[in-house]
């Protein structure tokens, strides 16, 4: 009896655990970055030559990434160029999106 519970209650945390998670989809994110943000932050986010002073976004944290790409998309931080390019994401390609390049090895970090 008591196994038959516990073996309930692991299964039940199981599902709870997988459940409502809505994953970011890292290879989805690769794939839009490819087709529209490589032009100016790199494939891999870590710049093009071309435009040295756009940002890097390989190895920025997902978060920041998420944040700021809802930002630009609402409005809350203007750009005149990237705020017509968050516009085109959804929330899951945004959420894709950073962390695909949150993944990427880059140079910036956290200096301690
Ligand atoms: C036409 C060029 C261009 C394209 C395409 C582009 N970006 Fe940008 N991006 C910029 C520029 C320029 C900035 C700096 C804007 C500013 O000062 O706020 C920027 C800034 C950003 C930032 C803020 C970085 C930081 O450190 O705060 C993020 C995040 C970002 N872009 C993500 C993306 C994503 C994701 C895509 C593809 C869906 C994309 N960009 C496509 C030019 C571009």
């Amino acid at each position: 009896m008591m196994g038959l519970l516990h073996r309930i209650l692991v299964a039940s945390l199981g599902l709870v655990l997988a459940g409502p998670v809505l994953a970011a989809d890292v290879a989805a994110g690769a794939e839009k970055a490819k087709t529209i943000c490589a032009a100016c932050h790199g494939a891999d986010g870590s710049g093009v030559p071309a435009f040295p002073d756009y940002p890097k976004l390989a190895g920025q944290h997902q978060d920041y990434l998420q944040r700021t790409l809802r930002e630009y998309k609402t409005g809350g931080r203007k750009n005149a160029i990237m705020a017509p390019m968050a516009q085109t994401l959804t929330t899951k390609e945004i959420a894709d999106v950073a962390a695909y390049f949150a993944s990427q090895p880059g140079t910036l970090h956290v200096r301690r």
